[in-house]
C-alpha cells in the first residue's frame, strides 16, 4: 500500500516554527532514559528539519500522569538523551502551552530545537479539547506528527491541534511504520505468516481476525495458545487460560479452517509450577502437562514446526512474545523465532515486528539490524494490522490536496 499522505519532505520550513508531535513515551528509571529506541527512531525527521533551518517545537506525553503536572513523569531526562544524541542544545520549556512554551518557541534561532513538559500534565490532550488544541497551534506555523506509536490516539496534539496549524503532514517515521504495516496488510508478497503470542486472546482477537483473511498460515504461541487448547479440549493444567474465550477460540479455529489457512498450535510447552522461575522446568508434549503445571513457554518441537513453517515465507508478521521471556529459563521460544526470522531477511523476505514486548525480545537478542522494520507502535500497530483507521494519520494532508 503507497503512504498517500504528504511528508516533511513537501514542507517549506526553513526559518518557521515547526509544531511536531514525537513519541517519546520511553522508560525511564532514577532520572535516566532506560531505552531510547523512540527518541533514536524520530531522529532522521528532527535532523532533516534541523538542516532545513526549521525551528523545531517537539511535543510528546510520556507515562499516564493522572490530572495534572507529577515530577516522575517529566521529560527532562528525555532532553538529556535528545541532545546527547543530537550532540547539541535542547531548549526547555516547563509548560507544553501558555506563556511558558509561547516565549521559548519565540525564542528559537533557525536550525534550533527546543522540547516541551509533557502534554498530558494538562488532562485537556487527552480529551482533546479544542482550546488547547489551539494552545498548541499558537506555537507553531506548520505541524509534523512522526508519532506513530500515538496515532491510534485522537488526542488534541495528534487530531485536534490539526485542525488549527496547516499544512500538517506526516515525518519520516510516521512514513516507515505506514509503509511496512501497510504492505502487510494490503499487498504482502506470499507465503504470508503471522506469528501470534503474547498471554490473552482477548486483547488480540481483532487482529486474528483481520489477519486470518489475509495470511497463509497462522503460527500461535504465547500463553494465548492455551485457550485455543483448552477449546480443542486438550487439557492445559494451570497455564493461564480465558474460560470466557473458549467460544472465541472454536470460531477462530472452524474459520481458519473454512478460509483454508493453516493454524498451527504448539504440540509441546516448557511447563513449570511457578511463572517466576523460582521452580524447575521441563518440556513436555502439552497432553502431559500435570494439574500443578503451566506453559511458560512454547516447546523445542514446537519452535523447530514453526521453523519449518516460516523457512519459505515471504512476509512474516510477528506480534507478542512465546513465553514469559523476561525469565531467562523460559526465553527459549521467544529468542528461537526471532533467530529463525532473522534469516529470513536475507532470502529476500520483508518481516515485520509489530511492537512493544516483541520488539524489546527482538532487540534483546542482538538481531535487531536483520529485521526489515520493527515497529515503535505497540496499540498502535496492533490497531493497524486489525484494519483500524489512526486518527492521527487520518489528520494528515492527503498527498495531491
Ligand atoms: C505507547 O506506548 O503505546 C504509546 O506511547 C501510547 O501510550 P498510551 O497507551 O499511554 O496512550
Amino acid at each position: 500500500m503507497r503512504f498517500a499522505k504528504k511528508t516533511v519532505q513537501q514542507l517549506d520550513c526553513a526559518s518557521r516554527r515547526v509544531l511536531m508531535r514525537v513519541d517519546f513515551n520511553v522508560p525511564v528509571a532514577d532520572g535516566a532514559v532506560t531505552d531510547d529506541t523512540r527518541i533514536a527512531a524520530a531522529m532522521s525527521t528532527i535532523r532533516y528539519l534541523l538542516q532545513k533551518r526549521a525551528r523545531l517545537v517537539l511535543c510528546s506525553h510520556l507515562g499516564r500522569p493522572k490530572g495534572g503536572p507529577d515530577a516522575r513523569f517529566t521529560l527532562r531526562p528525555v532532553r538529556e538523551r535528545l541532545a546527547h544524541l543530537l550532540r547539541a542544545d535542547v531548549a526547555w520549556a516547563d509548560d507544553c502551552v501558555g506563556p511558558v512554551a509561547e516565549a521559548a518557541a519565540a525564542a528559537l534561532g533557525d536550525g534550533q530545537v527546543l522540547l516541551l513538559e509533557n502534554l498530558r500534565f494538562h488532562p485537556e490532550e487527552e480529551k482533546n479539547d479544542p482550546s488547547f488544541a489551539q494552545a498548541l497551534a499558537r506555537l507553531g506555523d506548520c505541524y509534523v506528527n512522526d508519532a506513530f506509536g500515538t496515532a491510534h490516539r485522537a488526542h488534541a496534539s495528534t487530531e485536534g491541534v490539526t485542525h488549527y496549524l496547516k499544512p500538517a503532514v506526516a515525518g519520516f517515521l510516521m512514513k516507515t511504520e505506514l509503509d511496512y504495516l501497510g504492505t502487510a496488510l494490503e499487498d504482502p508478497k506470499r507465503p504470508y505468516v503471522a506469528v501470534l503470542g503474547g498471554s490473552k486472546i482477548s486483547g488480540k482477537i481483532d487482529v486474528i481476525t483481520s489477519l486470518l483473511h489475509k495470511v497463509d498460515r497462522l503460527l500461535i504461541g504465547g500463553a494465548m495458545m492455551f485457550t485455543f487448547l483448552k477449546a480443542q479440549g486438550k487439557p492445559v493444567g494451570r497455564s493461564l487460560v480465558e474460560d470466557d474465550r473458549l467460544e472465541l477460540a472454536r470460531q477462530v479455529l472452524a474459520d481458519a479452517a473454512k478460509r483454508g489457512v493453516e493454524l498451527v498450535l504448539p504440540g509441546d510447552c516448557v511447563a513449570s509450577t511457578a511463572p517466576d522461575g523460582s521452580a524447575p522446568s521441563s518440556a513436555k508434549a502439552v497432553e502431559l502437562l500435570g494439574p500443578d503445571e503451566m506453559g511458560v513457554d512454547i516447546g523445542p518441537a514446537t519452535l523447530a514446526g514453526f521453523a519449518s513453517k516460516l523457512r519459505d515465507a515471504k512476509t512474516v508478521v510477528w506480534n507478542g512474545p512465546m513465553g514469559i521471556f523476561e525469565v531467562p529459563a523460559f526465553a527459549a521460544g521467544t529468542m528461537g523465532v526471532a533467530k529463525v526470522m532473522s534469516e529470513l531477511k536475507a532470502r529476500g523476505a520483508v518481516t515485520v515486528v509489530g511492537g512493544g514486548d516483541s520488539v524489546a525480545a527482538v532487540q534483546q537478542s542482538g538481531l535487531a539490524e536483520r529485521f526489515s522494520h520493527l515497529s515503535t507502535g505497540g496499540g498502535a500497530s496492533l490497531e493497524f494490522l486489525e484494519g483500524k483507521v489512526l486518527p492521527g494519520v487520518a489528520a494528515l494532508e492527503d498527498l495531491g490536496a
